[in-house]
């Protein structure tokens, strides 16, 4: 049989494969909720501008919220036939209202109703990510606070480099998710635009008010021009792009959390509740969350490549082509909600071995830095020359097997005599890092001021 939208150019149905790479119903159902707040809206505005009749309009509404419960309690029986869930919600209002349901349609167009439904979800799942980001940065400020004195070893090219603390490393990571969460904000303020009375894509001729329909949406105003209202995906881009860069800094952690639960490094251990066992080595204890996020990475970057791709060959305006761009937006979304509340979960969980962490702060040289700075400041020598003079030192503990600290007065004169034993202060690395005071530094003070400019903003 003919379709029941469009029967009237069309003497027969589709072909079944036709259908099946048609329909969208399997994934777009996931938006019935916007649908129906939209046609709701639209409806509204349409009676109000004297499009349609009031008493029509009750009906619409009427249904369109039994619809509603209809599809929250379980009791709606999607159909493929019905191509999308605009589709669906329609034909079923036309079964329940009769005759008034062909009136919703009026200075309409699936093409605006699509760009308006996604728009909505969108928007709500980034005041979700918003809000999960605030928890994660909460999570972060509670251990950077309870740490901000643990001397940990700084890392460069994952050698060893100078010591930090590991209340200044969570910081760092506090830094990051605070730059994701203004690009979740900044993507909120540019899709605040309503799509809907685009229509198909050049207007409509009938009367609509689309600042009515937009501010009872809760957008900020109407989108601009009708062309580009129905040919534009940034919004579901930015949302995964702003995804990727974030699962990539969660990749950096979760990776980090992988690299210093190993027994080698032994820095943290993860709490049972985000670990795992195995079936048949009765010691292990695995970090899989730490690697399941690590994994999400791939799939969001992957999601944000194709809808990209599919994206940049479309001649303006709607192209079928567009309607794949949900599914990677559901993916995404899903991975990227998943992946901050398990490092939420982790972060708030995480034992931190300090005796671990100090020791490993301390071998490897780490306050070499420390010693020429000291060659600098008290023997007046230039920094290249200091550098030189370090590295001997290095080279001497090297050859004996000790730490630098462990080198007599005697040994480091013969390298440079201007040296005294003031210099056994600062090869500490409780000195190293308290010296580092400069705005941003590592020392203790400074990383409190780093935890209070953002509890003030958290
Ligand atoms: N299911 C479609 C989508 O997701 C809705 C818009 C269809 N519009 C059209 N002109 N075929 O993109």
């Amino acid at each position: 049989s003919s379709n029941q939208m469009w029967g009237g150019r069309f003497a027969s149905g589709p072909d079944a494969i036709m259908e099946e790479i048609n329909a969208s119903i399997g994934f777009d159902k996931k938006l019935f909720a916007q649908d129906i707040r939209g046609s709701i809206a639209h409806a509204t505005m349409l009676a109000h501008q004297g499009i349609i009749q009031s008493d029509d309009k009750d009906k619409i509404v009427e249904g369109l919220n039994t619809i509603l419960s209809e599809i929250e309690s379980g009791n709606f029986a999607f159909s493929r036939q019905l191509e999308d869930i605009h589709m669906n919600v329609e034909a079923r209002l036309a079964t329940l209202i009769g005759p008034a349901a062909g009136r919703l349609h009026t200075a309409r167009s699936r093409n605006d109703q699509v760009a308006l439904d996604f728009r909505l979800w969108v928007k709500e799942e980034l005041e979700k990510t918003e809000q999960l980001l605030t928890n994660l940065i909460a999570a972060f400020l509670d251990r950077a606070e309870e740490h901000a004195e643990t001397v940990m070893p700084g890392f460069t090219h994952l050698q060893t480099a100078q010591p930090v603390t590991f209340g200044h490393h969570c910081m760092a990571y506090v830094e990051m998710f605070g730059r994701d969460r203004s690009r979740v904000r900044h993507a909120i303020e540019h899709l605040d635009e309503s799509p809907i009375g685009a229509a198909a894509l050049a207007g409509t001729g009938y009367p609509i008010d689309r600042h009515m329909t937009a501010k009872a949406l809760g957008f900020r105003e109407p989108t601009r021009n009708s062309i580009d209202t129905v040919s534009d995906r940034d919004f579901a881009i930015e949302f995964l792009a702003l995804a990727a860069i974030c699962s990539m800094h969660l990749s950096r952690l979760a990776e980090e959390i992988v690299i210093w639960s190993t027994p080698q490094f032994g820095f943290v251990r993860l709490s049972d509740a985000f670990s795992t066992g195995s079936s048949i080595m009765p010691q292990k204890k695995n970090p899989d969350a730490a690697e399941l996020v690590r994994a999400k990475t791939g799939r969001i970057n992957g999601s944000l490549i194709a809808l990209l791709t599919i994206m940049k060959g479309l001649p303006l305006a709607y192209s079928k082509d567009m309607q794949e761009d949900k599914e990677q937006v559901f993916d995404a979304a899903e991975s990227l909600e998943l992946a901050i509340a398990a490092m939420t979960g982790m972060v708030r969980d995480l034992t931190i071995n300090t005796a671990r962490m100090k020791a490993a702060a301390g071998s490897g040289y780490s306050t070499a830095t420390d010693l020429a700075d000291w060659l600098v400041r008290e023997a007046g020598l230039p920094f290249r020359d200091a550098h030189h003079v370090t590295g001997r030192a290095v080279a001497l503990a090297e050859s004996k097997g000790c730490d630098l600290a462990d080198l007599s007065l005697a040994d480091l004169q013969a390298i440079n005599q201007a040296i005294t034993d003031k210099v056994y202060d600062v090869l500490t690395v409780e000195a190293s890092v308290a010296s580092r005071k400069s705005f941003g530094g590592t020392a203790p003070e400074e990383v409190r001021k780093q935890i209070a400019y953002w509890r003030a903003r958290n």
